[in-house]
């Protein structure tokens, strides 16, 4: 069966109006940063495919999202577009690229569009007001994300769960309470909510009239977003919030360690692999 696109729209129409979500209808959200893998996902059903900037540690092996660059985001939005994926496709802006001023977010966010992304995804609460206003006065659909937001590394002084502290300063609380409005208010479609206390999620969600796709958020997010090298196993680094659903690290080791073992044993290739 050819499988509708999924957009803007109907990712709206998807926030729950329920207590409890029915579980059918929660929005399904996974990275990817090339052609191949985005066929991978895509396949799988999903609904977003994130070219989130996790690129950073998860492809380029740095230890934060700090140093990735646009011109780095719009080549893996590139690759990742020309899979023409069903599921929509969200690009992330990184750091640098939007923080300056709202000017600098509509221009970075026209360039992901350009290299083939439908939405882009910026971090940040009632800082990001004018931005995701600005951004989203031309026609290009936000999505936000608040709570524990990778670009904040030094201030938060590493990943570390938000909405503990009972305050406004940034990360506590009632400020995350305020940057869901805020995010909601200024034109967002929809917000992740990482890092933070499940019961909080569960409030900001009955809150806001936008979706909020969880990572490390509980359950009672509109949806749910993994890492897909985390997904797939490929990762080492073992986090509460996710989980591996295969060991994909596993099964490369050994196929790799099987080519080098068949080419010193002779045993690869064969005639049958050989051109005559
Ligand atoms: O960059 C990313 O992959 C993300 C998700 C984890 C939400 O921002």
């Amino acid at each position: 069966m050819i499988r509708q696109r999924v957009t803007v729209p109907s990712i709206l129409e998807r926030k729950s109006t329920h207590t409890t979500q029915a579980a059918a209808q929660r929005i399904t959200m996974i990275t990817a940063y090339d052609a191949t893998f985005a066929s991978i996902v895509d396949e799988s059903g999903v609904d977003i495919i994130l070219v989130g900037d996790s690129v950073g540690s998860v492809v380029q092996g740095v230890a934060n999202t700090i140093p990735v660059t646009l011109e780095e985001m719009e080549y893996h939005v590139r690759l990742v577009a020309r899979a023409n994926p069903r599921a929509l496709l969200v690009g992330d802006l990184p750091f640098g690229s939007y923080q300056v001023n709202s000017e600098q977010g509509v221009r970075s966010a026209i360039r992901l569009i350009k290299a083939g992304a439908s939405a882009v995804k910026l971090e940040g609460g009632t800082n990001m007001f004018d931005t995701i206003s600005a951004i989203s006065r031309v026609d290009i659909p936000v999505m936000g994300h608040i709570g524990l937001t990778p670009q904040s590394y030094h201030r938060m002084g590493g990943h570390r769960v938000q909405g503990r502290a009972d305050n406004r300063e940034a990360g506590g609380r009632e400020r995350l309470f305020e940057d869901a409005h805020s995010v909601e208010q200024a034109g967002a479609f929809a917000v992740v909510l990482e890092g933070i206390p499940r019961q909080l999620a569960q409030e900001i969600t009955q809150k806001v009239s936008i979706p909020t796709i969880g990572i490390g958020a509980g359950p009672d997010c509109d949806g749910q977003v993994l890492v897909l090298h985390d997904i797939l196993g490929l990762t080492t680094h073992e986090l509460k919030f996710t989980k591996q659903f295969a060991d994909i690290r596993t099964a490369s080791i050994d196929a790799c360690t099987s080519f080098v073992q068949e080419v010193r044993n002779g045993q690869w290739p064969d005639d049958a692999h050989s051109f005559h």
